[in-house]
């Protein structure tokens, strides 16, 4: 089957870039991008140093590709309607009301893409599974898409995406594999094939692996388990550490030596973020305690039990260095985003310490490079659950980080490249949730 033409819905960190790249690579297929959000499609099609996405590499790939053959609109209807592939890369996040409230995944806006796509479908439809998924979803769809639309063949494919915030384009030219499942049948396999011919443009063939629909669901909250669980493990070792006198970088680069154990995301920090490993993690304890493995259930929750054990050891070192009293201290607050090279603040570790801080009395003196001020207020409000009106001057968020030098002392929360060489003056105390900061005078993790 030749497509030409492809819709995406959601237009977020994994719609914008996966899609820009795809346009980019084939020419040839005309890309329609949309969303229900008329604000962040706006964004999509405003200036180039404005999109809702920051990601090293991506305005460079926008810049070649916007109004070629890749559109950013609203026409969810229309765009459905003449596509003959469909992405659904909506947002999966953890429920949090009714049956498995703060650990399954919400799939409701995956359930009112497949009732669109079954509402405006007028001709056959591969359907792709982009968002990542509780394993067995794709049976879900199907149900909604032939019970809304009798007329129209939907063939469903699982295809999750394996790109990092911050190297989302990198991975996207480079990936380590491209994973595709299908349907056994005839049909199916005409769709895998579809779609693994669009990917073959630029990926090798070898990296192209396809399976059946269950595993390869199941393979990407698997590999997010595991991603997280590796950098658990060594968070829980920088707590031994620094009872012992080991230090937790002498580890991480002796343990990562050994070839079959390998040296990436053995980095101690203060802890995981972003809008995924928790989340997919929460989601497999839901699955697996739903099948009746309580044991397995309770292997992978240690995951994320660690990483909250992590964030709170990090804010109590702050406490304990004021011997339990923080009131009349003003804290510098480095870095809100999760990690380096994104605006993306979702589960930041940041916002769980500084709460912490925060609530613990100390007035707060933030600063990030990208996360929009705008987002910073909207995460106080909504998840410490307090009023942002800076009018006693206890939160302050400031657009330099020369603004926040007349603080008593500095925490490191990302690890922006700009914060590893502050406070040259030495006489202020950092504490450096990220181990990267160059001054002696610092209190890091694991040493
Ligand atoms: P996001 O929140 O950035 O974007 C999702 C978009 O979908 C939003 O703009 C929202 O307005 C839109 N949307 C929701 N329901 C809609 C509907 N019914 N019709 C039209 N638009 C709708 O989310 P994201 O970070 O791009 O993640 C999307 C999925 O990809 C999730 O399942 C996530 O787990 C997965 N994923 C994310 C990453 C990542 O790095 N962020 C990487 C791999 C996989
Ligand atoms: C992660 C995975 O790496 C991607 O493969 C996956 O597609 C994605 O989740 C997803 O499903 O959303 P992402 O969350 O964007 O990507 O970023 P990571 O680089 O994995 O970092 C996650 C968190 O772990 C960050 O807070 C980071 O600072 C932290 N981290 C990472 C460490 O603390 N130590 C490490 O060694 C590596």
């Amino acid at each position: 089957m030749k497509i030409k033409n492809i819709c995406c819905i959601g237009a977020g960190y994994v719609g914008g870039p996966t899609m820009s790249v795809i346009a980019l690579k084939c020419p040839h297929i005309n890309i329609n991008v949309v969303d229900a959000n008329q604000d962040k499609i706006n964004a999509w099609n405003g200036p180039i140093d404005k999109l809702p996405v920051f990601e090293p590499g991506l305005s460079e790939v926008i810049e070649k590709t916007r109004n070629r053959n890749l559109f950013f609109s609203t026409n969810i209807d229309e765009n459905i309607e003449k596509a003959e592939m469909i992405f659904m890369a909506v947002n999966t996040p953890t429920k949090t009301e009714g049956e498995g409230a703060g650990m399954a995944a919400d799939l409701r806006y995956i359930e009112s893409c497949a009732r669109d796509i079954a509402k405006y479908s007028k001709s056959d439809k591969i359907v792709i599974e982009k968002s990542t998924l509780p394993v067995r979803t794709a049976e879900k769809i199907k149900k909604i898409l032939n019970s809304e639309n009798k007329i129209v063949n939907f063939e469903i494919l699982s295809n999750p995406e394996f790109l990092a915030e911050g190297t989302a384009i990198e991975d996207l030219f480079k990936s380590d594999r491209v994973l595709i499942g299908g349907d056994d049948s005839e049909t199916g396999q005409r769709a895998v094939q579809a779609l693994v011919s669009i990917y073959s443009n630029w990926i090798p063939k070898e990296k192209i692996l396809t399976t059946n629909v269950w595993s390869s669901e199941l393979a990407k909250l698997a590999s997010n388990a595991m991603l997280a669980q590796r950098i658990s493990s060594i968070n829980s070792l920088s707590a031994l550490c620094e009872k012992t006198g080991a230090n937790i970088d002498e580890l991480s680069k002796a343990i990562g030596m050994d070839h079959r154990i390998g040296s990436k995301f053995l980095k101690t920090s203060v802890g995981f973020g972003g809008s995924c490993f928790q989340k997919d993690i929460l989601n497999l304890v839901y699955l697996c305690k739903y099948y009746g493995l309580n044991e397995v259930a309770e292997y992978w929750h240690q995951v994320v039990k660690i990483n909250n054990y992590q964030k709170e050891r990090f804010a109590q070192k702050v406490i304990d260095h004021f011997d339990g009293t923080l009131t009349g201290k003003k804290i510098a607050i480095l870095g809100w985003a999760f990690k380096a090279k994104t605006n993306d603040s979702r589960e930041s570790a940041a916002i769980k310490v500084s709460e912490t801080l925060f609530k613990n009395g100390a007035s707060l003196l933030i600063y990030d490079p990208k996360v929009q001020k705008k987002t910073i207020v909207n995460d106080i409000e909504s998840i410490w659950e307090v009023k942002c009106d800076f009018q006693d001057r206890r939160i302050e968020i400031v657009d330099k980080l020369a603004n926040t030098y007349h603080c008593d002392v500095f925490v490191i929360l990302t690890e922006w490249e700009e914060f590893k060489k502050i406070n040259l003056d030495r006489e202020k105390i950092i504490f450096d949730g990220r181990n990267i900061s160059e001054n002696k005078n610092k209190i890091s993790i694991g040493k």
